[in-house]
């Protein structure tokens, strides 16, 4: 075997020296993962849910810097009242559950999106989000950024919007604009660029997700419905980013 590749069981070996820093996942598939065994699509979002604490538990033992999910979309609103219901009901269970396992193991919460403009009657849901970034905002291990009520454009033009109240109040000259004081106005502010973006299900495209922090990273996407995405299913993804040749513009 060499530095990285299978060994003889067939399991994967990553070489940790190549692992991306910042992993961002669109976890797609879980409705018709639940459809193909005649169940109703909440039932998919919840063994979506097991797949998620797995890719977490595994991210972490990796030593990954950071992992930013696709959790719920402004989009995402326009689903049925029942299938809405069920995610936000799998939110609320997940960081009243996790919370204090994910603060023992020193993860980080950041959500990323506008939670302070969800709809009536998720007031739990945003207490509960609240208190997870509050509870673990010193924490110094994995970097966990759940994208929630999120949506690339909106955080773009809330950016530039921020930035304008900046030049507004006389704190920066138009001409000072760049890309580090655009960049802080993002959600992603002060995390390491996402290098690698994976997308299960088969589907090929962004979905609104991370559209500036993208620039540069590595796509992967896999057939394998969100639910089926274990560790092996990761660990395949990963090592096709340690072989990956990044350039960067360059040649
Ligand atoms: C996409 O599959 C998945 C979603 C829109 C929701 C993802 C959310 C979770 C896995 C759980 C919630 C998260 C937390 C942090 C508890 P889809 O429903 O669009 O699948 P389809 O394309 O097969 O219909």
């Amino acid at each position: 075997m060499g530095l990285f590749g299978k060994d003889e069981t067939g399991s994967v070996q990553l070489d940790r020296a190549l692992l991306p820093r910042h992993v961002a996942i669109i976890m797609d598939g879980n409705g018709r993962w639940a459809q193909k065994r005649g169940m109703p699509r909440s039932f998919g979002h919840k063994a979506g849910v097991e797949a998620l604490r797995g890719i977490i538990r595994h991210s972490d033992d990796l030593g990954i810097e950071a992992l930013t999910i696709y959790a719920f979309s402004t989009e995402n609103w326009k689903r049925s009242a029942e299938e809405v219901g069920a995610l936000m009901g799998l939110l609320l269970e997940y960081f009243t559950r996790e919370l204090d396992e994910l603060h023992r193991k020193n993860v980080c919460i950041r959500i990323l999106g506008d939670i302070g403009d969800m709809p009536k009657g998720l007031e739990r849901q945003q207490q509960a989000l609240y208190a997870a970034m509050e509870k673990t905002r010193a924490n110094t291990g994995l970097k966990l950024n759940i994208a929630l009520n999120y949506g690339g454009r909106q955080e773009i033009v809330r950016a530039a919007r921020m930035l304008a109240r900046k030049v507004q109040a006389g704190e920066i000259g138009v001409d000072d604009i760049d890309m580090a004081h655009f960049e802080a106005e993002l959600y992603t502010a002060d995390l390491p660029e996402v290098d690698f973006m994976i997308r299960t299900s088969g589907e090929i495209r962004l979905s609104n997700f991370l559209l500036y922090q993208l620039a540069y990273a590595e796509f992967y996407q896999t057939d394998v419905l969100w639910p089926d995405f274990d560790e092996n299913a990761y660990d395949e993804a990963l090592l096709a980013y340690t072989k990956r040749n990044r350039r960067f513009g360059g040649v």
